[in-house]
């Protein structure tokens, strides 16, 4: 058996764990990273595509934001197209001067990837039979990496290895409490090298359903469509996805939409869950490990980063000042705007899409809240302030030297 020591394992290799790797590294603090799948399956999986503008900070703060400043496209505003009318919501205006920028979670994972590689940092890709154990005294990592056992032994273990991942599921039962909303219907997504069909995200709430036209460049489109939990990406063909993409759309965007062969099709389920608390002695859930959001308010990646953001700076904390304070409070820090972000993505969903159970009074009363939210500067800028990203801060990480 091999024995590795370090100061923090992290579970996962997603966005959540390679930025918590990227900002302790800065901070010189010693980690290793252990995943269950390849380095090239992790860099090539296409997940959402909008920073909130501290997320886009905080990668700054990494010094991964090259080719997010080079390549991301940053938005002011976005579309609601509701009773076949597009409604401009300016978010900048309304959040002083904030703004969002689409660049892909894929992108996002590759640049953190490459400033890995580049610094030399520990890596176990296509580690199995991970196991976290010991978590309230001596934290231990097990695992089977190129035909040998390894051990390591860590103060803690970040567990970011999202929703299906093995640190959540070794929590003993009488530690933890879940909530959760599953949505009766799913996204069916799109990309195709296509121009994108306005400069701007239409959130599309039509009879036949939601919509979504969103991008990943100029010449690169991501289009979703509600459908139910029944279908399959098989029963849906090109030409049927545009077809119907078409009809939820308004005259001017129908006549403009490019179409093109998709390179990319998939159906995700929606689902609201969120796990309490977020640390177990040594042990801290981070991401998608921790809490999952329907994608219609944009806040996945971004409640990864802001998680990150608090767990980074109490390891600093701890490790540079000696101060236990930043991980007694990580957990109900990161739950308090955890359950602001899951709230508006609720909402939008709700909002947004078309629920079969929804009697006539309630689709009225969703009209009309639209409609509210649509005409009134407050009702906006409760939208936009939400969409921006709701504000934390951001722990400066200057003239850190090397922890021993
Ligand atoms: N051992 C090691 N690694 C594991 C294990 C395990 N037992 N189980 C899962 N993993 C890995 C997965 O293979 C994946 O690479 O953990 C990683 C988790 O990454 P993500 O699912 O991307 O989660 P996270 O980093 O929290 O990112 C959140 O991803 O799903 C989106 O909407 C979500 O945008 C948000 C972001
Ligand atoms: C995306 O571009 O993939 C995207 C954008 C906005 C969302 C969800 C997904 O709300």
């Amino acid at each position: 058996m091999e024995i590795v020591k370090t100061k923090v394992a992290i579970i996962g290799s997603g966005p959540a764990g390679l930025l918590l790797g990227q900002l302790l590294y800065k901070a010189g603090i010693h980690h290793v990273i252990i995943e269950q799948r390849s380095a090239e399956y992790v860099a090539s999986r296409i997940r959402a595509g909008i920073l909130e503008q501290v997320s886009v900070d905080l990668l700054e703060q990494a010094g991964v934001d090259q080719n997010l400043k080079a390549k991301g496209l940053p938005h002011s505003g976005i579309e609601i197209l509701t009773n076949g009318k597009k409604h401009r919501v300016d978010l900048s205006s309304l959040t002083e001067g904030k703004q969002v920028t689409v660049y892909g979670q894929t992108e996002v994972t590759k640049d953190l990837m490459q400033a890995r590689e580049h610094a030399e940092l520990t890596s176990f890709y296509e580690a199995e039979q991970v196991q976290v154990d010991d978590f309230y005294s001596k934290p231990k990592v097990t695992f089977h990496y190129h035909g040998k056992d390894y051990q390591i032994e860590c103060d803690f273990i970040a567990g970011c290895d999202g929703y299906h991942g093995v640190c959540r599921a070794s929590v003993p039962e009488d530690k933890i409490k879940t909530f959760e909303k599953v949505y009766p219907f799913g996204w069916l997504g799109v990309l195709a090298d296509v121009p994108p069909v306005a400069d701007e995200l239409i959130y599309v709430q039509s009879e036949r359903g939601f919509a979504l036209c969103s991008m990943r460049s100029e010449t690169r489109s991501r289009y979703y469509l509600q459908v139910p939990l029944t279908d399959h990406v098989e029963d849906w063909s090109d030409e049927r996805f545009w077809e119907e993409l078409k009809r939820r759309l308004d005259p001017e965007s129908r006549e403009k939409l490019v179409t093109g062969v998709s390179i990319e099709k998939s159906i995700a389920p929606l689902r609201s869950f969120v796990t309490e608390p977020m640390r177990f002695g040594q042990l801290f859930l981070a991401g998608d490990a921790a809490h999952i959001v329907p994608p219609t308010g944009a806040k996945g990646l971004n409640l990864a980063a802001s998680d990150i953001a608090y767990l980074s700076s109490a390891l600093i904390e701890y490790y540079h000042e000696g101060s236990e304070q930043g991980i007694n409070e990580y957990s109900e820090k990161c739950l308090q705007r955890v359950w602001k972000a899951e709230r508006f993505s609720w909402w939008m969903t709700h909002l947004l899409h078309r629920f079969e159970t929804e009697s006539e009074f309630d689709h009225k009363i969703k009209q009309a809240e639209l409609s509210y939210i649509l005409t009134s500067q407050a009702g906006q800028t409760t939208l936009a302030e939400n969409y921006v990203g709701l504000p934390y801060e951001i722990r400066p990480l200057n003239n850190l030297q090397p922890v021993g």
